[in-house]
């Protein structure tokens, strides 16, 4: 081989090299894996914006009662105008707005809520899952929760119902196929079935880890669902944990674990090595598994969480000391609605500006009061916010959540 040859020889490699790294490149951005290209009938993930704009009719195709208790409820969801269903991301979910109109609270009220899509994307079928929400425990005298008790008692097959896009950025991330670990406490659980199924229906070969935790056999769903798969699939480790089992459970058969899931189960369990961690579950099992994961050295890119809306308790039921905490001198902020004609001193008792508009009686739309729905986005026309978690919304440029956001300066809102 001649010097000229060898050379050109060089340069093709190279070329062939780049070629296949852009290409790569290309597929990382979109989000594409090798699970979802041998399964037809499995749709790409939806892209960075919302499959559709704004709320979409759809038809209630089926309602399952999901656990002895009777308390989760599954609806499938199909669209009234019979066009294909968009693709989502594992993980993510669906905002509806109701109309919920009570004889005894007149006028009929709108709502907007939140709820994890519980199936892998099909082409066929949206399914969400949900828990009746009761009052508060030791205060029986205050009304169960709204959203969820009109959909256990109201919500019947070939009812219409509008839903926004799935949206969300908490969802299965699958650039680096790392093994995975998903933790599910309570109705938690939703995300993660649709992971888990997403995953296995695609002949992942990631190490799947799910600890499933909740009290007991009486509101225990897909049981008999996830068993079988953790048969059929060795890559798939069921690690069930009741926190106070029935007379009739029986360790071993029914459940495997006593107790909660916490970091000590966790750490018996999984090797020591990299894993991405998916929590989603009640506020005490986050916060403190959260950081207990963080301390025994997971790597916090590694830890994704979801909260299902601390904020969708009423204000006034928030913990005291959240208001009562030593803060330093600050300079009085102007908060003006350029609406309302209002301008007022911000309260730096108020947990957010959602709450702190509210109780002047200025009037903003809200949902999830958690970031997740965009219901109470607001154009900000000066000024600047702090947000105490990330949005999980989509904000436009120029504006704000309330729900989750403080001034960090003078602002005018348009409210
Ligand atoms: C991203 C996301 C995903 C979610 N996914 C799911 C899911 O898959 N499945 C699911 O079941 N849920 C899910 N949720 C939670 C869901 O959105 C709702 O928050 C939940 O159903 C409760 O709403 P609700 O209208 O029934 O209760 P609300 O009416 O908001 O009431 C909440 C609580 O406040 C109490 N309350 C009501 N009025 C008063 C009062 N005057 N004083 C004191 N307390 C009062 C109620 O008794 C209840 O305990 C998700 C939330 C988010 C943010
Ligand atoms: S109320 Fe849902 S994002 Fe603020």
């Amino acid at each position: 081989m001649t010097t000229g040859t060898l050379a050109l020889a060089i340069v093709a490699v190279i070329l062939a090299q780049l070629t296949a790294l852009a290409l790569v490149g290309y597929h990382r951005r979109k989000g594409m894996s090798p699970d979802r290209t041998s399964h037809p009938d499995t749709p790409l993930a939806a892209g960075n914006g919302p499959a559709w704009d704004g709320y979409r009719d759809f038809v209630v195709q089926r309602r399952i009662m999901e656990d002895a208790a009777e308390s989760i409820c599954s609806f499938y969801l199909t669209p009234v105008d019979g066009q294909p269903l968009p693709a989502f991301k594992p993980g993510q979910f669906l905002t509806f707005k109701l109309q919920i109109d009570d004889p005894e609270t007149p006028p009929p009220k709108t709502l907007v809520r939140c709820y994890s899509l519980s199936d892998r994307p099909r082409p066929d079928y949206y399914r969400v899952s949900i828990k009746r929400v009761l009052p508060p425990a030791g205060n029986p005298a205050v009304p169960p929760g709204r959203s969820s008790n009109y959909f256990h008692d109201h919500v019947q097959e070939g009812m219409r119902l509008s839903v926004k896009a799935p949206s969300g950025h908490f969802h299965l991330m699958e650039q680096e196929p790392l093994p995975i670990v998903l933790v599910g406490g309570g109705i938690g659980v939703t995300p993660m079935l649709s992971i888990i199924n997403y995953l296995l229906q695609s002949d992942s070969q990631r190490e799947i880890w799910f600890f499933h935790g909740l009290r007991n056999s009486s509101e225990h769903i897909t049981k008999e669902h996830l068993e079988s798969l953790a048969k059929g699939h060795p890559n798939f480790h069921l690690h069930t944990c009741y926190s106070r089992p029935g007379t009739k459970d029986v360790e071993g058969i029914d459940y495997r674990h006593r107790g909660h899931v916490d970091i000590k189960l966790l750490r018996l369990t999984l090797q020591l090595k990299r894993h991405q961690f998916y929590v989603c579950g009640p506020r005490a099992m986050m916060e403190s598994l959260v950081p207990a994961l963080e301390a025994w050295g997971v790597a916090t890119d590694d830890i994704y969480y979801e909260a299902f809306g601390p904020a969708t308790l009423p204000k006034h039921q928030k913990p005291k000391a959240q208001v009562s905490k030593p803060e330093m001198a600050q300079p009085a902020i102007t908060v003006t609605f350029s609406k309302s004609g209002k301008s007022l001193t911000w309260n730096p008792n108020a947990e957010s500006l959602l709450e702190f508009t509210e109780d002047n009686d200025i009037e903003v739309d809200s949902g999830c009061r958690a970031g997740s729905c965009g219901s109470c986005q607001t154009a900000l026309k000066s000024g600047e916010v702090d947000y105490s978690q990330d949005p999980d919304a989509d904000v436009e440029s120029g504006h704000c959540l309330l729900c989750i956001s403080k001034p960090k300066s003078d602002l005018t809102l348009a409210a």
